[in-house]
């Protein structure tokens, strides 16, 4: 679901070229598919993106993902289908999908064979027939193996991590390809449905909704179901011993996962029961929360010093839980679900975009705790900081750095600033309301901002994104 926002016009435009109508009303002259005959040719084997030129793949747009899997925590092996519906945005010969050290087996496109090879992390597809540009395709891909993290020298892992009692799989830039064959970038965003099938007595959480859950000969198979369109770093499953909790929130079912290494009623868990009251907090700033679903999984893992805001329902580290109750990261991993989840990434150099709203979140959060206010969060930082690396333009290798977070966030505080509570508050409801299941660049967001505001804010952003020298104090 690329450029969703853009999609009607588009298909408007084509029909218009196509001689969808003409002035006198006449039919048009000839079908649409008339035209030049299609010149069949090889999908990219990167979305074509400057940071991450091998992410993703190119001449294909997918719509949904339904993966019906089986894991085995015993050996490790992974194996089932994946089913991957998408429209041909070229005249296709072949196309690929990311998936690393797994195997694909049996691969049909539309119901025939396809040739299916191995190229590295690339799963390389070659229909029967040639599929022509706008044309909708399904593949299914028979796969198996035992999934391994992706081992990213800068970024850190990412990917299928296994457990004593099980896996989970996160990761961001990429992690999607270590369990299902993927178009791994947030520009092609799709649904997402997952049947997963763990010995009986193991939970096996994942995002969204969750549905039917059916045991078999000491089998247990957990679904779910997201479907507002996600990007593939999005996607978690977590397969292990969880007390897992189900409720309603505001009328939508709310999934709270703790491990059972974890005491019951401990930091972690009463950190996360609070999710539901930090979502709606956010709500109040940044308008109706966008999914279907709430929740949290919270991993007791020491690999995992982090949180990530997984689709609907974030991954939480438990090193954040160590006393008390934490909720500061709760409301980072939350605003995400705002800024980075519904309103994702075209390209990752824009990740200030998600990082960096986030980041003020926590400040808007601690502010209404009666902690820190916003404004004493910015002027810390403001006194000293290492002014050298600009957020807007990060490289490859600093995509998570401070300036992205903490720069950032006092980017999001400069424009409040410049243009008044009144038009900041606004923006912060209907940019994500107007680009919704979207994907942004920063140049849209400031064109968002200039409008709401009508002032002209280029040398404002200028200085905050791409200045290497202290900008000015708003
Ligand atoms: N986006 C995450 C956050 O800010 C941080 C993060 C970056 C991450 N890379 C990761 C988390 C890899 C897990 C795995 O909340
Ligand atoms: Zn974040």
């Amino acid at each position: 679901m690329r450029g969703h926002r853009y999609h009607w016009a588009r298909v408007a435009a084509v029909a218009l070229l196509a001689g969808g109508c003409t002035s006198d009303g006449a039919p048009p002259a000839a079908p649409p598919s008339s035209g030049p005959p299609p010149d069949f040719r090889p999908g990219a084997e990167g979305i074509g993106d400057p940071y991450f030129p091998k992410y993703g793949n190119g001449g294909y747009d997918v719509g949904g993902y339904d993966l019906k899997l089986r894991y085995d925590p015993k050996s490790g092996q992974l194996r089932g289908s994946a089913t991957v519906t998408a429209t041909a945005t070229q005249d296709l010969s072949r196309f690929n999908l990311d998936l690393a050290h797994l195997v694909a087996g049996k691969v049909t496109v539309d119901g025939r064979a396809a040739r299916a090879t191995a190229d590295g992390n690339e799963l390389v597809i070659t229909p029967a027939a040639g599929i022509t540009r706008g044309t909708a395709f399904t593949a299914v891909i028979e796969y198996s193996g035992r999934p391994e993290a992706l081992r990213n020298e800068e970024l850190g892992v990412g990917g299928w991590l296994r457990t004593d009692d099980g896996a989970f799989a996160l990761g961001e830039p990429e992690s999607a390809s270590t369990w299902f064959p993927v178009n791994d970038h947030p520009a092609d965003k799709a649904t997402f449905a997952l049947a997963m099938t763990v010995p009986a007595g193991v939970e096996a959480i994942s995002n969204g909704v969750p549905g039917e859950r059916t045991t078999d000969a000491g089998w247990t198979t957990w679904t779910w179901t997201e479907k507002a369109p996600m990007a593939s770093y999005l996607a978690t499953v977590a397969i292990g011993q969880y007390r897992v909790s189900t409720s309603t929130h505001a009328g939508k079912p709310m999934v709270i996962a703790i491990p059972e290494s974890l005491p019951a009623d401990g930091p972690a868990a009463r950190s996360m029961a609070r999710t539901g009251e930090v979502a709606d907090f956010l709500a109040t700033r940044f308008g109706p929360y966008p999914f279907d679903a709430y929740g949290g999984i919270v991993l007791d893992d020491d690999r995992v010093g982090y949180a990530l805001e997984t689709q609907s329902r974030p991954v939480y580290g438990n090193t954040f839980f160590r006393s008390g109750t934490q909720t500061t990261v709760v409301a980072h991993e939350l605003a995400h679900q705002w800024f980075g989840d519904s309103v994702a990434l075209e390209r990752w150099k824009d990740i200030w975009l998600n990082e960096g709203f986030a980041s003020y979140a926590e400040w808007l959060w601690q502010e209404h705790e009666g902690a820190t206010t916003a404004e004493q969060n910015f002027a810390r930082r403001y006194a000293s900081f290492d002014w050298s690396e600009p957020p807007g333009d990060p490289g490859p290798e600093g995509i998570f750095s401070q300036s992205v977070y903490q720069r950032g966030a006092m980017t999001v505080h400069a424009l409040r600033k410049t243009i008044g509570d009144e038009a900041f508050f606004r923006l912060l409801k209907s940019w994500p309301a107007e680009q919704r299941n979207g994907n942004v660049t920063t140049t849209e967001f400031i064109a968002a901002a200039e409008k709401e505001s009508g002032k002209d804010l280029d040398s404002l952003f200028q200085a905050w994104l791409f200045g290497t020298t202290q900008p000015p104090r708003p």
